[in-house]
């Protein structure tokens, strides 16, 4: 069957990803755009190469969304210059996932399409996720370590991507059981995101997706953390320009 993508171009923008071809190198990243099927299937009829899905939890985990789900960051004076997004993860659970990814490759193969996922410390929870994603279709998976807000609390996301040792063993859990790329997605909420990246990597990841949610300027006051972010920001990119030259 044909994509229904508008992938013909005048330039040949195809990539490759970690052993998988895209269409073009523009991705969405797991957030808002990538809620649902309809979502993801508009996205890539508008030409994106591919998209990760919202993070998606195993059945029976209970999800309670904030309202709103994004904080105004503000200067002592009150003056809005930020916004910080505290959404929790997705509220479709795996099954109702499943059938999405499915619907999904069976309008745009060519497409592609990688699940975000996030589970207990728990090695046949991350396992049987990570087996039905895959016969569902999904090309690739992205192990979510690094949600500052879903659920750290409870040892899920950014909590994981805080110990280098939970984050090569889950890694290592799913690489045992799949045949299709696995990406670690790292926290910047850490001192030193090196050590986590040679974890993922002694794990057996093929790739990293840098960065989530930067937590801690939330709960500064004002001034400070306008500055804080500033200084967040120039680090980031410095951070970014540093993994791409060493790995
Ligand atoms: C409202 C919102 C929700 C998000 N939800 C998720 C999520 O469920 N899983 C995830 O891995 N990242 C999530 N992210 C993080 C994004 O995927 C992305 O890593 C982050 O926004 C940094 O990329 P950017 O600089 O292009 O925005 C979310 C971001 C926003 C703003």
């Amino acid at each position: 069957m044909k994509s229904e993508s508008k992938s013909e171009s005048i330039v040949d923008l195809t990539t490759e990803f970690c052993g998988l071809r895209l269409p073009n190198p523009f991705l969405l990243a797991s957030a808002p755009p990538t809620a649902d099927a309809a979502m993801i299937k508009r996205a890539l009829a508008l030409g994106w190469g591919g998209a990760v899905t919202k993070i998606i939890p195993p059945d029976g985990m209970v999800i309670t969304d904030v309202s709103p789900r994004l904080k105004a960051l503000q200067k002592d004076n009150g003056a809005i210059f930020g916004l910080e997004n505290i959404e929790l993860i997705s509220l479709k659970p795996l099954s109702l996932w499943l059938d999405e990814i499915r619907e999904i490759k069976r309008c745009f193969p060519q497409n592609i399409i990688i699940a975000s996922l996030m589970a207990d410390v728990n090695e046949e929870q991350w396992q049987r996720m990570a087996i039905a994603l895959q016969k569902a279709g999904a090309d690739a998976l992205e192990l979510n370590f690094s949600c500052p807000h879903g659920m750290p609390e409870k040892g899920l996301g950014s909590a994981i991507g805080q110990d280098e040792e939970l984050t090569g063993l889950i890694t290592s859990w799913v690489k045992a059981v799949v045949s299709i790329p696995v990406i670690v997605k790292l926290s910047p909420n850490v001192t030193d995101i090196r050590r986590l990246a040679l974890a993922a990597e002694k794990g057996g990841a093929d790739g990293l997706a840098a960065i989530n949610v930067e937590h801690f300027s939330m709960h500064l006051p004002g001034q400070l953390m306008f500055r804080a972010i500033r200084w967040e920001a120039i680090c980031t990119s410095c951070l970014l320009l540093l993994c791409f030259v060493f790995l």
